[in-house]
This record gives C-alpha cells, sequence and structure tokens, in this order.
C-alpha cells in the first residue's frame, strides 16, 4: 500500500504555508492565518480570504495565526487550515483513503513536545506516514546546494519570527543555532520608527510594504524616495510623508545585527576545516525574510564572508523538503518508520 502513497511536502510557516506535491510543484502558498468567531470558535476564512478580511469585520471575529516562532501555538485552528489546504492541494477523495506520505521541516530548536503537536495535527488533517526534516537542511537542498559532500557549508534561513543558522556537510548538520528574528520582527521596527521619528501610526501591513517594495538595510541598495501615508498621533486626517530608504537603515540593522552575532557563534562552534570552506564557498541565505533588500550585503560586511541569496528562498524549505521526501525508497521510508 505504502508504494501507492501520494508524496507531499507542507511546510507550515508562522507568515505562510506552502504544500508541495509530487510532480506537480508548489499548489497552495497562502498566509497562515484563519478567521474566527470568537463566541462560537466558527472558522469564517481561511489563508488569502482571512487574510483580506483583517481589520474589515465585527469584532466578534478575529484572524488567528496559529504559528508562531515556528511552533503551534493553536492546535485545533492548525489542524483546520491544514486540513483545508491538503483538500486544496489533492483534490481527489481518495485523500482519505489512501492517506499521503507527508514531509515537513522543524526549526533547530524544536522540543519534543513541539514535534509530537506537529506530527498529531498533520496525522488529524489527513496524513499518512509523516517525516521531518530539519529545516536548514531542506533548505540547503531547495537551494540546490550539495549537501551530501564532505565540505561544510553554511544555510542561513530568515522566515517572518525564526532564523535558522546551520553548517551542513555530509548530509547532516554539524552546527547550528536559532536566533528569534525574521521579515516580521523588520516591520515592527519600521512601525517603531514611525511612531517615535514622526509620531505617525502604520499598521503592520503598511510596515510590510514599506519593508517589501521601498526600505533596505544596507546603503545605496535602494535609493529611490516614497511616500507613506497614515495617520499622526494627534491628527484627524491622513497626511503624506516622502521618505528617503536611508532614514531606515540603522533601524534595521539593529533588527539584522544578532544574525550576524548567530553566525558567528554558530562558526565558533564548527571545526575549523569546514569554517575554511565556509569562507571560501560563501553563505547561502534562504526563507521569505532573506528577501529584504540588502541583506545579503549587510551579512557579507558583518561577517566577511560572501553572501548570497538563493533563487526564490521563500520557496527553499518546501521545495527542499519535496526533493528528500521524493529520492526516499518504500523501504527506507519504512525503516525510518520503525525507528
Ligand atoms: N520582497 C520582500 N522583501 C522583504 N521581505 C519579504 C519580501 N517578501 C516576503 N518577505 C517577508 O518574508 C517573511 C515570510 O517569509 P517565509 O514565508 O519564509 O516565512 P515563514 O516560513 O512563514 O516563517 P517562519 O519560518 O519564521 O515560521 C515575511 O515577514 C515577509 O514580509
Ligand atoms: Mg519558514
Amino acid at each position: 500500500m505504502g508504494a501507492f502513497r501520494q508524496n507531499i511536502a507542507v511546510d507550515i510557516g508562522s507568515s505562510n504555508i506552502r504544500i508541495c506535491v509530487e510532480r506537480k510543484g508548489i499548489v497552495v502558498e497562502e498566509p497562515s492565518v484563519v478567521a474566527v468567531r470568537k463566541q462560537t470558535g466558527e472558522v469564517v476564512a481561511i489563508g488569502r480570504k482571512a487574510k483580506n478580511m483583517e481589520g474589515k469585520t465585527d469584532r466578534d471575529v478575529t484572524m488567528v495565526r496559529p504559528i508562531s516562532r515556528g511552533a503551534i501555538s493553536e492546535y485545533t485552528v492548525t489542524v483546520n487550515m491544514v486540513g483545508y489546504f491538503l483538500d486544496e492541494a489533492v483534490k481527489n477523495p481518495i485523500r482519505r483513503l489512501i492517506r499521503p506520505d507527508i514531509v515537513t521541516a522543524v526549526h533547530c530548536d524544536i522540543t519534543n513536545v513541539g514535534r509530537r503537536a506537529t506530527e498529531r495535527a498533520l496525522r488529524e488533517a489527513g496524513a499518512g506516514r509523516i517525516f521531518f526534516v530539519d529545516a536548514p537542511l531542506a533548505a540547503a537542498v531547495g537551494a540546490n546546494l550539495d549537501v551530501s559532500a564532505p565540505n561544510g557549508k553554511m544555510v542561513v534561513s530568515i522566515g517572518a519570527e525564526i532564523t535558522d543558522i546551520a553548517v551542513i556537510s555530509y548530509d547532516g548538520i554539524v552546527a547550528a543555532a536559532s536566533v528569534p528574528v525574521g521579515g516580521r520582527s523588520f516591520d515592527e521596527a519600521i512601525k517603531t520608527y514611525f511612531k517615535k521619528e514622526y509620531k505617525m501610526i502604520i499598521g503592520d501591513q503598511t510596515a510590510e510594504r514599506i519593508k517589501n517594495d521601498y526600505a533596505c538595510v544596507y546603503r545605496d541598495v535602494r535609493v529611490q524616495p516614497f511616500d507613506v501615508s497614515a495617520f499622526e498621533l494627534s491628527g484627524r486626517l491622513p497626511v503624506d510623508r516622502p521618505i528617503r530608504p536611508d532614514e531606515l537603515i540603522r533601524t534595521l540593522s539593529d533588527v539584522a545585527m544578532p544574525v550576524v552575532e548567530g553566525i558567528s557563534r554558530v562558526l565558533e562552534m564548527t571545526p575549523p576545516e569546514l569554517v575554511s570552506d565556509i569562507y571560501q564557498r560563501g553563505i547561502t541565505l534562504t526563507g521569505g525574510g532573506a528577501r529584504l533588500a540588502g541583506l545579503d550585503v549587510f551579512i557579507s560586511k558583518g561577517t566577511g564572508i560572501d553572501t548570497i541569496t538563493a533563487d526564490n528562498p521563500h520557496k527553499c524549505v518546501v521545495n527542499g523538503c519535496m526533493k528528500i521526501l521524493n529520492s526516499m525508497s518504500n523501504e527506507r521510508k519504512n525503516e525510518l518508520m520503525n525507528n
């Protein structure tokens, strides 16, 4: 029976959920948000539909982000969300009969309790056999790094709330650390900057748009001035304020600094031969947070090591998970299940 099961990769992040189906590619890429009615717990909308409702619904509807810092914080909502998107990904009702093999990635510092909760949630959402991969390993495979080669490679995977830093050699993680910084930390810093500097209140979505479309964390990477329209603390009407990208550099680099420090700590834990490989080969950035303009230059200057951002960095984890699962024989899967 196992040999007939479909292979599916699921990356359940604190900002986005992505599902990749064997031979089809990524079929789901949606915000990991669920709109829930407070009184009854009834699910009103899931994913993009829920995100679009944000700030526009009556007070009885609340937006739940069921994953935080890489772990499940709202169990039932997670099961609903994953089950809903698995149904979207595999329209065939046979999924309920022959449950798919599912691989998912977990952050370096996940606890046993966290891992068991993820396993149980996936099972309830319809998974058959479940396999875990360390997120940095999945990210490295998704970034097309040769993980099995006997040399050191460093992957820094920057999500919405967590950054995983890892050195990989011989298919395994040699040294790793997680830093509680991600794309959302930059959004928060931008909100604080506008409040302190201009007494302006901007929302989460505006902050994220400023970061994604106009800001940079290293000088001269982006130079085009832009306008931000928002309410002033004391005013009743929105005002337009012209902003230069370089004003935000100090704020954003303060947020990014712990990533550079984390990289140094991981290098200290790494055997010297592998460290010299990393100096030669450079650091690879993955994760949606790595798309912040100039972050590769910032990390390169901060560490003295060449740094490049992988193609489609936000898709590396799910693509890597899929490749890993597709490369496993049914015997290998059974072996892993029996361990
Ligand atoms: N063009 C961009 N520039 C800067 N940041 C971006 C860009 N596009 C996406 N991001 C940020 O990437 C983050 C989402 O990345 P990703 O989808 O990898 O996170 P996640 O896997 O859900 O989170 P985590 O792994 O921390 O649980 C968001 O904070 C988003 O704002
Ligand atoms: Mg992620």
